[in-house]
């Protein structure tokens, strides 16, 4: 039987040990941990992303901040809202959404982040601190938080012996999860679209981590037989069957062919996608703990 991992309810689980954590930080030091949301453009699916980050912070108990700003922002004005929120005692978390408009100099941005608020564990400091094997003292990269979190409701906290595969490469994504997954002893491939026979590099995954952003893209004869598939995609795709201009999300996975040989497997939506927020808000509790001189909790 194939376990499907839900990760709406691994969430909720978070979700919850968050709000504990911020009630307990704000009874015991007056500290209310705070988020700033930073939004520029117009982009529908960043604004539904941004409110549902702001609206969980609000549920946690946070003092929940966003900052909406028009596409022509220059470099300077958002530069100086970062700077402004670095200064803030009041924000332990900063969170500025990408992709930012062509004009802007993402990285430039994203670096001015004062690491302890980078919770989005972007800053060079944070991605080090993880390449280095640190994952006490920085802040990890939410979403492969996230999926590090469900790989281990199923293998536990020790992969020895086990070949992990990543497909996908990116800062915010690939990187970290191949870090995360080695520093679990795992051995560890970071496959991506130059990758020589994609398909036989993925069969030999006993976990397979698919973040390549194309619909359905990974296929059956690409999984190993009892294997782990976590599915990072999240793709709108149209869907006429449903009526006339109606679509639906896939993963980046075949998921009903791959369901059917995988041990585990992420769905889409409600595996990955749900623990992103969720590890956000831990993030930015853990961030309000350190600042405030406590333990921070674990997740
Ligand atoms: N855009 C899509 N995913 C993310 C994310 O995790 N963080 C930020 N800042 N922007 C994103």
């Amino acid at each position: 039987m194939t376990t499907v991992i839900d990760g709406k309810v691994a969430a909720a689980s978070v979700i919850a040990a968050v709000k504990g954590a911020a009630a307990g930080l704000e009874a015991e030091t007056g500290v209310k941990t705070g988020l700033a949301v930073v939004i520029v453009g117009d982009d529908p699916a960043s604004h539904a992303y941004v409110n549902s980050k702001s609206k969980m912070a609000k549920e946690c108990g946070f003092n929940s901040i966003q900052h909406t700003l028009p596409a022509e922002t220059t470099q300077e004005t958002l530069a100086g809202l970062v700077a402004s929120l670095n200064e803030d005692l009041s924000i332990h978390g900063i969170l500025v959404q990408l992709p930012l408009p062509k004009h802007l100099d993402s990285d430039a941005i994203i670096q001015s982040i004062r690491p302890e608020k980078d919770v989005d564990g972007l800053h060079v400091v944070n991605a080090g601190k993880l390449a280095t094997g640190d994952l006490e003292t920085g802040l990890i990269s939410c979403t492969p938080a996230g999926a590090m979190l469900l790989v281990r409701s199923i293998h536990g906290e020790d992969l020895s012996g086990l070949n992990a595969v990543v497909i996908g490469r990116s800062n915010l994504f690939g990187k970290p999860m191949a870090q995360l997954l080695l520093n679990a002893n795992a051995t560890v491939t970071t496959a991506h679209s130059r990758t020589k026979d994609l398909a036989s590099v993925a069969r030999g995954a006993d976990i397979l981590v698919a973040a390549v952003g194309r619909p359905e893209m990974v296929k059956v004869g690409w999984i190993k037989p009892g294997a782990t598939v976590i599915d990072v995609g999240i793709n709108r795709i149209d869907a006429p069957e449903r009526g006339e201009g109606k679509s639906r999300l896939v993963g980046d996975v075949a998921y009903a062919q791959a369901s059917e040989v995988a041990k585990a497997i992420t769905p889409v939506p409600g595996g990955v996608g749900p623990m992103t927020i969720a590890m956000l808000m831990a993030n930015t509790v853990i961030a309000a703990h350190r600042t405030a001189g406590r333990k921070p909790p674990k997740f």
